[in-house]
C-alpha cells in the first residue's frame, strides 16, 4: 500500500510512502446484501478470476464509484476491500497529490493487480490541472483512467457524498466508471446488525431496542457507533468508580440507551447530528 508523499519544494508528489495494511473482517461492515456482492464482484472477483476473463478475452480494468451521504461507509468499504485483497498493490491518491495520477498508473500497471483508491473525488471535481491549467483534475483522472491498458488488472476505486457534482463530467466521459454504487443510509435489519457490531463487550439491555430502531429512521452508521458510545459513557458514568471494575463487561441499561438516543436527538445537538452525518 502505497501514498504519494509532498517532494521537498512541494511542487511535484514523487515521494511513496508504504503503509500498513489494514485489517477488517467482512462482518465489520454492514451494508445490504446486494450493495455488498455488487462491490465485492466487481472488485475482488475480478481479481480472483483474472486469468480466466483474460484468457476469455474480457477486459480487467474496472472502474468503480461508491457515493452516498457521508458517514455511510465509503471509507469503511475502501477499507474492507484493501484489507482482502492481500494480494494487490493499492495506490492512495488525495486531491492533494493526485497530480501524481501518471506515476500511480505506472505503478499500477507494472505492479499489477492493483488497484488506485481516490477518495472523495468530488473535491478534485472543480480543480485545475497544475499542467494544464484549463482542465479540471477530475479530467485529468479520468483520462489517465482511459490510457491505462484495457487488459491491465488494475481497479480505480472513486468515493464522492456530492454525486452530482461529478454526474455531468463521467457523463461526459463515458467508459470510465464502469459502476456506480450507491451506499445508502441503514434500513431497520441494518441499524440492529450495526448496534451488535458496536456493542462490542458492552453488557447492553436491548429489551426496548424497537423503539430505538424507531426513532433512528434516517441516522447513518457512524451516527449508530456514536450512539452506543455515549451510552457506555453515560453508563460508566452512572456507575461512579463503583461495583463493576474493568474486569466485568459494562453494563449499559436500557435507559442509558435511550438517554444516549434522546441527547443526540436534542435540538441542541443538531450540529452534533450534522457532523455525524444525520439528515433532518
Ligand atoms: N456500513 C457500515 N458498517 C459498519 N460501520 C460503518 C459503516 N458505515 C460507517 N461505519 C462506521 O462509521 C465510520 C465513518 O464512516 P465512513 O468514514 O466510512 O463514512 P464515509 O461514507 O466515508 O463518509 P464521508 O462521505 O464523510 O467520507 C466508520 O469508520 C465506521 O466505524
Ligand atoms: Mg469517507
Amino acid at each position: 500500500m502505497v501514498s504519494f508523499g509532498h517532494s521537498m519544494f512541494g511542487e511535484r508528489s514523487s515521494l511513496l510512502r508504504f503503509h500498513e495494511r489494514p485489517v477488517m473482517a467482512p462482518d465489520e461492515l454492514i451494508l445490504p446484501a446486494e450493495t455488498f456482492a455488487d462491490v465485492r464482484r466487481q472488485v475482488v472477483g475480478v481479481a480472483r478470476n483474472s486469468a480466466r476473463l483474460r484468457a476469455a478475452g474480457q477486459h480487467l480494468k474496472r472502474g468503480l464509484l461508491l457515493y452516498g451521504a457521508p458517514g455511510v461507509g465509503k471509507t469503511h468499504t475502501v477499507r474492507y476491500l484493501m484489507s482482502e485483497l492481500t494480494g494487490t498493490t493499492i495506490v492512495q491518491l488525495t486531491g492533494e497529490t493526485l497530480g501524481g495520477i501518471r506515476d500511480a498508473c505506472s505503478i499500477a500497471r507494472t505492479l499489477q493487480p492493483a488497484m488506485i483508491v481516490v477518495e472523495d473525488v468530488d473535491l478534485i471535481a472543480q480543480e485545475r490541472d497544475h499542467y494544464d491549467g484549463s482542465a479540471p483534475l477530475l479530467f485529468t483522472l479520468l483520462n489517465e483512467m482511459d490510457g491505462l491498458d484495457e487488459d491491465a488488472d488494475v481497479t480505480f476505486l472513486l468515493t464522492t457524498n456530492r454525486a452530482d457534482l461529478l454526474e455531468p463530467a463521467l457523463a461526459s466521459r463515458p467508459g470510465r466508471v464502469d459502476q456506480a454504487v450507491h451506499i445508502d443510509l441503514p434500513d431497520r435489519a441494518a441499524r440492529h446488525r450495526l448496534i451488535e457490531l458496536y456493542r462490542g463487550a458492552l453488557d447492553l439491555d436491548l429489551s426496548r431496542l424497537d423503539g430505538v430502531l424507531d426513532r433512528t429512521d434516517g441516522v447513518t452508521a457512524s451516527f449508530l457507533k456514536e450512539l452506543l458510545r455515549r451510552a457506555a459513557v453515560i453508563a460508566a458514568d452512572r456507575d461512579g468508580d463503583g461495583a463493576s471494575g474493568a474486569a466485568t463487561a459494562l453494563e449499559v441499561m436500557a435507559d442509558d440507551l435511550d438517554q444516549a438516543l434522546a441527547d443526540l436527538l436534542d435540538t441542541r445537538n443538531a450540529m452534533t447530528r450534522a457532523v455525524l452525518g444525520f439528515q433532518e
